[in-house]
């Protein structure tokens, strides 16, 4: 007998709907497959809006609240350094994910201030709640396995689209990232890296306001362009860690993509 709790149950299901999406399923189209080139169909219409809204996030706010964005953009404008702006963040409350989710703390970044790449996720999960540091886990930790293997360690600063983790690891909502942006956009001004990787769906789509599944996007080069399209710079997206723990084989791909980024970082006068 299934012994899961309701909650605990939507949780999973999410969970399972984060998974697809990651993977690129962004759309549905039947309940069951239906074995097509045996029946002699031909493929079925998209009913893409059926299906797109529960792979989104959890609902939250439809848009980001405006007065706590507005406080997020004077608080990191205030900030000087790095250590200015983590403190402005660990006092921020206009991210409903501060009471909603993180156990303790906010999680801002690891790395070195002048890193000359930024890697940026989705949100902390609970082993970077209780650290306070981003992808220290399971996801991190393979991540930085292959930081090292394309001798990126050192090299990178490492932060998030959201400073405090979602309830259950579920996705953060487009508010919730929109509110946090501005302190992104600041770190990004301070460590003035050369370019970003960005690293999952949800991390891609908020950063470069696409709205392409992760495996469309992955490997290739975009712009990331701050509000005031006062800073440019190139921007990778990749495949998540975490992904990559449950789907082993999509492992060259990301490898691939990173090894790109690297000829980039190391050869910037090469056509790519
Ligand atoms: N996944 C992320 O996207 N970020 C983290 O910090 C940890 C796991």
């Amino acid at each position: 007998m299934d012994q899961t709790t309701p909650p605990a149950r939507e949780i999973l299901v999410h969970s399972l709907l984060a998974f697809w999406a990651d993977a690129g399923v962004d759309c549905l189209y039947q309940d069951e497959a239906t074995d097509r080139i045996a029946a002699g169909l031909s493929p079925p219409p998209r009913r893409v809006e059926a299906v797109a809204a529960p792979l989104r996030a959890i609902p939250g706010p439809p848009s980001a609240d405006f007065g706590a964005l507005a406080t997020a953009k004077a608080l990191a404008e205030q900030a000087q350094d790095l250590t200015a702006l983590a403190a402005a963040i660990a006092g921020f409350e206009g991210c409903s994910l501060r009471f909603d989710g993180a156990a303790t703390r906010a999680v801002f970044a690891r790395g070195p201030a002048n890193a000359p790449v930024m890697i940026i996720g989705e949100a902390p999960g609970a082993d970077e709640d209780a650290r306070g540091e981003p992808f220290v886990g399971r996801a991190g930790q393979l991540l930085d396995r292959m930081l090292a293997a394309a001798g990126l360690t050192d090299r990178v600063f490492i932060t998030n689209t959201v400073f405090w983790r979602p309830p259950g690891n579920r996705t953060p909502t487009p508010a919730e990232q929109a509110v946090c942006a501005p302190f992104v956009a600041r770190a990004i001004a301070l460590v003035q890296p050369k370019m970003l990787l960005l690293v999952g769906g949800a991390a891609a789509k908020a950063m470069l306001q696409r709205d392409e599944g992760i495996l469309a996007m992955h490997g290739r080069w975009f712009e990331w362009r701050s509000e005031d399209k006062g800073m440019e710079l190139p921007a990778m997206p990749t495949l998540h860690p975490a992904f990559l723990l449950r789907q082993p084989a999509a492992k060259k791909k990301a490898w691939s993509d990173l090894v790109s980024l690297v000829q980039r970082l190391d050869r910037p006068d090469r056509p790519h």
